[in-house]
Formats: C-alpha cells, sequence, structure tokens
C-alpha cells in the first residue's frame, strides 16, 4: 500500500508508533542511564574510571553524581566543625598552647616566683633578728622610695637610656626638674618573646616577666649601698603608668672602651666601688647574694662612680653539698672546687662568684694598666690573688684601700727628688689664657694635658718627662681622691689673675735652652 493511499488514522498510528517507540527508547535509555548510575553507585572501586566514562557518555549523570557528592562533602565538614565546638574551649584556650598543661606550667611558674618574693622578705626578716642587722636600711625611710604613681602619672618620657632582655629604661623629668630613669618590661625583649612562644599569653606572660621587676624591687629596698642604684619610687599600678615602673635614681651606661680611656685613677674608682660592692653583697641583709648575670651592662656610671642596676638574677641561695665536688664554680676558662661546709653548703661560693667575675670583668682591663710605677706591685699581687681565687672579699677589700691610702697620701712619690721644683718659677694668683696647650694621654680634658697630681713636686717631675712642657697651672679643682688638677702647656703667654690658680714656668737655661 503506497503512502497515498493509506488512511488517516494508519499514519496517526504510524506516527504515534515511532513517538511511543522513541518515547519507549527514552525510557529504556533513562532506565538504563538510571541502572548505570546504580551500577556505579554499588561498585565503588571502579569509580573513578566509570565516573570518567560517564562524564564522557552520560553528563546528566555526572551532574546528578557531583551534586551528590558537594552536598555530602559540605555536610561531613559542617558536622566536623560543629563537633570541634561542642568539645573545645574557644580563643587562647581553644589553641593548642593554651591546653592544660600550658596553662597549669604557666601558673605554676607565676607561684614559684611569688613564693620567691616571699622568700626574701622572710630571709630578710631572718636574718635582720638574728645579727641585729644594723645596716642604714630603713624601709620605712619615708625619702627612700617616695615617688608614686600619682607624681608618675604625668610625667614623659625625655630619652630611651637602655634595654636588656627583660627591661626598658627610659629617662624622664619630674615636675621639680630632677631627672629619673624609668624601668619597665620590655614587651618586645627575649623574656617576653620566650614566654609568648611557648605559652602564646599575652597577660599570663607580662606578669611573669614583671615578676622579674617586682624581685628587683624588692632587693632595691633591702640592699642599698653607694654602689647600688638608689631606688627612688615605684608604681605597680598597671592603669595609671601601664605596668610595673621603678623609679631609679638615673646614671649613664657604662662605655668600657671610654672607661679605658680614662684616667688610672678613674679606672682605680670604678674597681675600688666594685670590690666595696662585692664586700657588701656577701655579708648583705639577704646573706650572701650572688649576682648570676655579671657582665659590665648591668652596671651604671653616676658621676664616676659604679653602681649595679640589673639585681634580677641576683641569687641568695648557696648549693647545698655532700663532698666537696659538689661545690664547682665553672667559667670558660677556669674551674674552681670550693669546700663543702660542716653545715653541707657551699659556703662562700656566692662570694668567690662574684670575686672571680670581677677579676675577669674588670680588673684585667681597668687595673694594670698606667698604674703608678710604685703601686705596680701592689696590683700584681691583686691580680694574682682574685685570678687564682686564693683570697676572700675582705682581703681584696683590705688590698684595694691600702693602694687608695697611699695614693691619696702621696706615699708613693716620696722618692721624688725635692729639688725639682727649683727648676720652675711661680706666678701666684695667675691663669695662662691662651691656647698654647699640647695633648697628652691619658688626660682628664680631650683638649690639652690635664693630670691629676698630688702635689707641686710631682707636677714639675711629670713637666719633665714631657718634651713639649713649659709650664704649668694648678688650680683648686680636684679628683675624687683629692689629688689636684694640673694643666701642662707649652708656653705660658697671655697670663690672667686667677686667685684659685698659680703659674709655674720652666726656668731657661743661659743657653735658651728649659733646664
Ligand atoms: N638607672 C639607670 N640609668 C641609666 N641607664 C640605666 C639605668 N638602669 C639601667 N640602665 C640601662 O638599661 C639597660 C637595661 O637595664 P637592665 O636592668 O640591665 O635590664 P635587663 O634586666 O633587661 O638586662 C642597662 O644595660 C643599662 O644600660
Ligand atoms: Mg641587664
Amino acid at each position: 500500500m503506497s503512502s497515498k493511499t493509506r488512511p488517516l488514522g494508519v499514519t496517526a498510528a504510524h506516527t504515534y508508533y515511532t513517538k511511543l517507540q522513541y518515547a519507549r527508547t527514552q525510557s529504556a535509555r533513562v532506565k538504563y542511564e538510571q541502572r548505570r548510575c546504580r551500577t556505579l553507585t554499588v561498585h565503588k572501586k571502579d569509580l573513578p574510571l566509570k565516573l570518567a566514562m560517564t562524564f564522557q557518555r552520560s553528563p546528566f549523570c555526572a551532574f546528578v553524581l557531583l551534586a551528590l557528592l558537594f552536598l555530602s562533602l559540605t555536610l561531613i565538614v559542617k558536622k566536623w566543625h560543629f563537633g570541634l565546638q561542642e568539645n573545645e574551649p574557644f580563643g587562647d584556650a581553644a589553641r593548642p598552647d593554651g591546653s592544660a598543661p600550658q596553662r597549669d606550667t604557666l601558673r605554676q611558674q607565676l607561684q614559684e616566683r611569688q613564693q620567691e618574693l616571699v622568700l626574701l622578705d622572710i630571709t630578710f626578716e631572718d636574718i635582720q633578728q638574728q645579727e641585729g642587722f644594723n645596716g642604714k636600711i630603713s624601709l620605712d625611710n619615708p625619702t627612700a622610695a617616695d615617688i608614686g604613681c600619682e607624681e608618675l602619672g604625668g610625667v614623659k618620657a625625655v630619652d630611651f637610656l637602655g634595654s636588656g632582655y627583660t627591661k626598658t629604661v627610659l629617662k624622664a623629668a619630674l615636675p621639680n626638674g630632677l631627672f629619673v630613669a624609668l624601668k619597665s618590661v620590655n614587651h618586645q625583649g627575649t623574656d617576653m618573646r620566650l614566654c609568648l612562644d611557648v605559652f602564646q599569653d599575652s597577660q599570663g606572660c607580662l606578669e611573669l616577666v614583671s615578676f622579674k621587676l617586682r624581685k628587683e624591687i624588692v632587693l632595691l629596698q633591702k640592699l642599698q649601698h653607694p654602689n647600688i642604684v638608689e631606688l627612688k619610687g615605684q608604681c605597680q599600678d598597671s592603669i595609671l603608668v601601664g605596668g610595673i615602673t621603678a623609679v631609679l635614681e638615673q646614671g649613664m651606661p657604662l662605655q668600657m672602651i671610654q672607661l679605658l680611656q680614662s684616667p688610672w685613677e678613674e679606672r682605680f674608682r670604678v674597681c675600688l666601688g666594685l670590690v666595696r660592692l662585692l664586700q657588701y653583697l656577701s655579708v648583705s641583709p639577704l646573706g650572701s647574694v650572688a649576682l648570676l648575670d655579671f657582665q659590665p651592662r648591668q652596671f651604671v656610671m653616676v658621676s664616676g662612680e659604679l653602681k649595679l642596676t640589673d639585681l634580677d638574677d641576683a641569687s641568695i641561695h648557696e648549693p647545698v653539698c655532700q663532698e666537696d665536688s659538689d661545690c664547682l664554680l665553672q667559667f670558660p676558662l677556669r674551674n674552681f672546687t670550693l669546700r663543702c661546709s660542716p653545715a653541707q653548703t657551699c659556703k662562700g661560693l656566692n662570694e668567690m662568684r662574684n670575686l672571680y667575675n670581677a677579676y675577669r670583668y674588670f680588673f684585667t682591663y681597668l687595673l694594670p694598666h698606667q698604674a703608678p710605677p710604685l703601686l705596680k706591685p701592689l696590683i700584681h699581687h691583686i691580680m694574682n690573688a682574685t685570678g687564682d681565687l686564693k683570697q676572700s672579699i675582705n682581703e681584696t677589700l683590705i688590698a684595694f684601700e691600702k693602694i687608695l691610702h697611699i695614693y691619696k697620701s702621696g706615699l708613693h712619690l716620696e722618692n721624688l727628688p725635692t729639688s725639682i721644683t727649683k727648676d720652675y718659677a711661680v706666678l701666684k694668683g695667675m691663669r695662662s689664657v691662651v691656647n698654647v696647650e699640647y695633648r697628652c694621654w691619658p688626660s682628664y680634658r680631650q683638649q690639652g694635658c690635664v693630670l691629676s697630681v698630688h702635689s707641686v713636686r710631682e707636677a714639675a717631675f711629670i713637666c719633665n718627662s714631657h718634651t713639649h712642657c713649659t709650664s704649668f697651672s694648678i688650680s683648686s679643682q680636684t679628683t675624687w681622691t683629692g689629688r689636684l688638677l694640673a694643666s701642662f702647656r707649652s708656653g705660658f703667654s697671655h697670663l690672667v689673675p686667677d686667685v684659685n690658680s698659680a703659674v709655674y714656668m720652666r726656668r731657661v737655661k743661659a743657653s735658651g735652652a728649659v733646664l
């Protein structure tokens, strides 16, 4: 039958059939695809391979699968996230370092520091009672530490003086014009950084590091000596001054290089001050105190006097021992073994530690160089005795005081010929004003040659030994030992009246040469 003769119904039926066939095919395809999808889901081992094939053959199935995958992943992540929040604390405490054991360690350290402060108080009171200590210490002394939070409230820092592992020191002017040093915690210092690395607790670390400054304040209250910086006040109110602050007399950081270039008399003064300090520390109101971090940078200079400023590493304990070998004192180049006392402590260890450190950081650099010739044997004796720890701090102090006495009284100059002054003509009540100076080293003034002398005789002796010297003038100005300051010159023109001065001019021989 041709199509023309085919009844409409047949065509419609055909179309219907075709559509039905198409629909069946489509349904079969969908079912097939669904089956394939199910198969894919069941056989997980072949997942990647089948997924790839599915992506190729059926983007629809791939889409369904990807959507399912995305949904389940989101659910898993959310479940995990909220699960964590339910079980673990937030903030600092949520961090691994804020976990309970770390917090406990920090708390324990804070307690130990607090106990250390309490122990200092107890030891101090015990020793006071036992020995009826009659030192100059008076903690009730209102002038000892009378600058408080109120006074510090409006004070502005004017300069930076120094900083170390623990503290920062700023210069500040008080309303009365007095300059002081303000010591506070160094927030950028090594101590703070190390603490934060371990505990990541800024408040706790600040408290822990502040204990060092609190300990220093307690020690400064209990240990008072001309060679320890004076505590002028303190403030522990963090609202008013932003943390604990110690108010100290202001000094200049110790410059070893500068000190090495200064006259022997000034270098001797520094060493003598140190020995006096160490003698005091060996019998202090807290017992024998060791400076564990003994370095020149822990000291400052106040008007030529050495003063200890860093006390937070001071220790009042001497090790307990069973035998002598327990009392080992170790230094980079030498070790010493001390006696274990019948009371089973390494008695004297603190004193010896301080003394050897004084020898290696101060005496070796400052003492022997340019010492007056007749004092050299005494100096060498001190060097040998302290370098080998053969004498106590008391004996060392006696040796130092003896040198000071000789030096002040001029006993070491007795063999200078008395006739030497006859070479000079004196003009009393006069002073030279023209710059006819020459330089010498080490001079008290950078320009010119200014040295300390015991007498006119010593000045004449010095002038004779300088090739450029033709005159010297002596004023009433003295050094810390009471020796006179003499200015040596290479001429003596332009003299002006000065009741406090005298000019000594070298006489000229008949030949024209100075004598
Ligand atoms: N009273 C002071 N006057 C001037 N400078 C000072 C004074 N006290 C300390 N300094 C300076 O500040 C630095 C740090 O002080 P210090 O107490 O040694 O802190 P740290 O314990 O961190 O080492 C010192 O090395 C010193 O140079
Ligand atoms: Mg220091």
